[in-house]
C-alpha cells in the first residue's frame, strides 16, 4: 500500500530519505523489518495481548537499542531504530555495551495465554551512558553483552512514557517510549522502543530517548523540492459533508471579497483587508484591540460566509520533530464561517442549538508525519475542537493512491479518518460531529507553503500568518436562556440531560475560545496535543 519513494529523492537533497542520519559521532537508521521474541494474547488493549520483536537485518557496523513491542489489536507496523558509532573518539565512544543486565521480570507463572515465557531485561549501563531499550529473552539466562548497546549520556535525552502497549494484573506494564520536550527547537529522538515497568506510572523511565546533537542537523529536513514531492505523494483529500453550507476558501478569496478588518473604538470604520492581508496589523497580543469580520451588507454576508470550495488552498507548515528525524507537514485549511452545533439526547437523534457553535472565521488542520530516514508517511493527525488524534499510516483511508480522506464535520469542521458520527460526550449525551462520503472533495495537494523556519528566508510567511488578534468577533451566547427553552419542550426524563450537554461541549463549541490564526492554535511549534 506505502510505495518506498526513497529511492527516487535519495538523490535529489542533502540528507532527507538517506536512510541514515548523524545524530553526531552517533548513526541511526530506522529498522521496520522484525524478528518475533514473545506474544500474549491475554491482557492490554482490547484484550488481545501483544507482541515483542527484535530488529532484523541490521545492517553492518549497527547494533540494536532495544526491542519493539505492539499490541495485537492493529496489524504489525513499526520501526525501532539502530546505531552505529562514528565518532572516532576512543576513550569514550557513542555507543558502549552494558556492563550487566537486571531482570525487571518475567511472565513464567503468570496466568495468560502466552507463546513461550518472556524475561525482560533493562541493561545496566556503564558509567556515563545510558540505557534506550529492553533485551527480551524467552529463557532465564542473561542475554549476551553483545546483544545491545547503550548511548553515550550526552546524546540521551528524558523520555516518558506515552500510549499503553500491554498491561497484566495491575503489576506489568509496557508503554511506548517518546521523547519528554516535543517541538520544534527540541532535540530528543524517538527511538521506538518500549518501557517494561511494575508501576502504572513512573516519572522517571529507566529508558532515555536519544538527542540529536548534530550541529547541522536540519540537513536531515526535506529541501523545497522535496516538500513538492512529499505532497505531490501524500497530499490528502479533505471530503466535505453532503449537507455543509460554509466550505473552505482561500485566504485572498476572503478578503478580497468582503472581509473587514475592525479596530476597537473605531467599530463604525472598519477597513478591507488587501490581499496577503498586507494592511493586517502584524504581531502583537491577542489584546481585541482589533478583528476580523464579514462584510456588513447583508446580501454579501451570506455569500462570504459560505466560503467557496474552487478558491480553497491547503496552507502548509513544515516543521521538524524528534529532533529532525521526521517531518511534520500541517495543513491549515480556512472556512470563512463556523456553523451552528447540534446535539444528541439519547433517542433523540438531532437536536439543533441554536446559534451555539456559530462563528467567523474557522482555521483547521490535519498533519502528515512523514520520516526523514526513507521519506515514509508514519502517521496523521486530525485535529478536533482544540485536540485530535494520531492514526498509523496503516489504519488511515486512502482515496487514490497514497492520498488518504480527511472528513471535515458538519457545520464545525473537526477533522475525522473517517465518515460517521462522533459523539463529543458520553451516555448518548453530546454534541454531535456528522461525517459523510460526499462529491464535495477539496484536493489539499493545492497548497501554499506559508511557514518553514530551518528553510531560512527560502520561505516568507505571508502578513495574514501573523495576525494575532481574532479572525472572528466574539460572539456571546445567552446560554442559560437558550437551554431553559430546549427544557421546556423536551419530555420530563430528559429535561435534565440537557445541562450535561453543557457539560461535554467543547469550549470551542461554546465560543469561549475565540478564532484564532494557525499560529495561534495548538500547537504551531509544538508536537500535537
Ligand atoms: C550540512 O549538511 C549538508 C548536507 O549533508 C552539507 O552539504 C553541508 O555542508 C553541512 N554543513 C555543515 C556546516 O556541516
Ligand atoms: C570523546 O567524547 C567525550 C564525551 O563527549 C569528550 O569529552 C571527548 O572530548 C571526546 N574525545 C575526542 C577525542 O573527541
Ligand atoms: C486462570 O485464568 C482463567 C481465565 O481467566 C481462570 O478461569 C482460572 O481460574 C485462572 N487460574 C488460576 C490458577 O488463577
Ligand atoms: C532519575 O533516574 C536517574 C538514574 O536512572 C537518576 O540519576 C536521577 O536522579 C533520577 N531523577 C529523579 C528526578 O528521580
Ligand atoms: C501573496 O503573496 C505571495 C507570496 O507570498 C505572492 O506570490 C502573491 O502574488 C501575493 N498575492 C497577492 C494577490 O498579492
Ligand atoms: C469549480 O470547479 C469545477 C472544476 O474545476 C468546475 O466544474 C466548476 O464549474 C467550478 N465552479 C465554479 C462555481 O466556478
Ligand atoms: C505546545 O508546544 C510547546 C513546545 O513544545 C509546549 O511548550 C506547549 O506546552 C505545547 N502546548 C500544549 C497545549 O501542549
Amino acid at each position: 500500500m506505502l510505495i518506498l519513494f526513497s529511492v527516487e529523492l535519495s538523490h535529489e537533497g542533502d540528507g532527507f530519505a538517506t536512510r541514515v542520519i548523524d545524530l553526531g559521532g552517533l548513526q541511526v537508521t530506522q529498522i521496520s523489518t522484525f524478528n518475533k521474541v514473545w506474544s500474549t494474547h491475554d491482557g492490554g488493549l482490547d484484550n488481545k495481548g501483544a507482541t515483542i520483536f527484535e530488529p532484523k537485518n541490521i545492517p553492518k557496523g549497527f547494533y540494536m537499542l532495544g526491542s519493539y513491542s505492539q499490541p495485537n489489536n492493529k496489524a504489525l507496523y513499526g520501526w525501532v531504530l539502530v546505531a552505529k558509532d562514528v565518532s572516532s573518539n576512543t576513550t569514550d565512544p557513542t555507543l558502549k555495551q552494558p556492563s550487566d543486565y537486571a531482570l525487571l521480570w518475567d511472565t513464567q507463572y503468570m496466568n495468560i495465554s502466552q507463546e513461550g515465557h518472556a524475561y525482560v531485561w533493562l541493561p545496566i549501563a556503564p558509567n556515563g551512558y545510558k540505557a534506550v531499550g529492553h533485551v527480551v529473552t524467552t529463557t532465564p539466562d542473561k542475554p549476551s553483552l553483545d546483544k545491545i548497546r547503550c548511548v553515550r549520556e550526552d546524546l540521551t535525552d528524558q523520555s516518558e512514557q506515552h500510549s499503553l502497549i500491554w498491561s497484566k494484573d495491575h503489576f506489568f506494564f509496557v508503554y511506548d517510549v517518546r521523547p519528554s520536550n516535543r517541538g520544534i527547537e527540541a532535540p530528543g529522538v524517538r527511538v521506538g522502543t518500549f518501557v517494561a515497568q511494575t508501576d502504572e506510572t513512573t516519572t522517571n523511565l529507566s529508558i532515555s530517548c536519544l538527542k540529536n546533537i548534530n550541529a547541522n542537523k536540519t540537513s536531515s529536513m526535506p529541501n523545497l523540492q522535496q516538500i513538492d514531492a512529499i505532497m505531490e505523494f501524500y497530499s490528502p483529500f479533505l471530503v466535505l459533508h453532503p449537507n455543509e453550507e460554509f466550505y473552505p476558501s482561500s485566504v485572498n478569496w476572503f478578503f478580497s471579497n468582503g472581509a473587514l478588518l475592525y479596530t476597537k473604538g473605531q467599530e463604525s470604520a472598519p477597513i478591507i483587508i488587501k490581499p496577503n492581508g498586507t494592511n493586517l496589523p502584524q504581531g502583537g497580543e491577542n489584546d481585541g484591540a482589533y478583528w476580523i469580520d464579514l462584510p456588513t451588507d447583508g446580501e454579501n454576508k451570506d455569500r462570504v460566509s459560505k466560503g467557496f470550495l474552487n478558491s480553497s488552498r491547503s496552507y502548509l507548515h513544515v516543521k521538524p520533530m524528534y529532533g529532525s528525524t521526521f517531518t511534520d507537514l500541517a495543513l491549515w485549511i480556512f472556512y470563512p464561517y463556523n456553523g451552528a452545533a447540534k446535539a444528541k439526547l439519547q433517542f433523540i437523534k438531532n437536536i439543533k442549538l441554536g446559534k451555539i457553535g456559530e462563528h467567523v472565521g474557522d482555521w483547521e488542520h490535519v498533519t502528515l508525519r512523514v520520516s526523514n530516514f526513507n521519506g515514509q508517511l508514519w502517521k496523521m493527525y486530525f485535529s478536533q475542537h482544540n485536540k485530535g488524534t494520531w492514526l498509523d499510516a496503516s489504519q488511515l483511508e486512502f482515496n487514490v493512491g497514497n492520498k488518504p480522506n480527511a472528513y471535515s464535520s458538519l457545520h464545525g469542521h473537526a477533522s475525522y479518518p473517517h465518515a460517521g458520527l462522533t459523539l463529543l460526550g458520553k451516555g448518548g449525551v453530546g454534541a454531535r460531529d456528522d461525517t459523510e462520503q460526499s462529491d464535495f472533495v477539496f484536493n489539499m495537494g493545492a497548497y501554499e507553503l506559508i511557514s518553514a523556519k530551518y528553510l531560512g528566508s527560502t520561505v516568507i510567511e505571508p502578513p495574514w500568518l501573523n495576525f494575532n488578534r481574532e479572525w472572528g468577533p466574539h460572539i456571546y451566547y445567552d446560554l442559560g436562556k437558550k437551554l431553559k427553552k430546549m427544557r421546556h419542550l423536551l419530555p420530563g426524563k430528559l429535561k435534565s440531560l440537557i445541562d450535561d450537554i453543557v457539560k461535554v461541549l467543547p469550549k470551542e463549541v461554546l465560543g469561549e475560545e475565540g478564532p484564532m490564526g494557525p499560529k495561534g492554535k495548538n500547537n504551531w511549534s509544538g508536537d500535537e496535543v
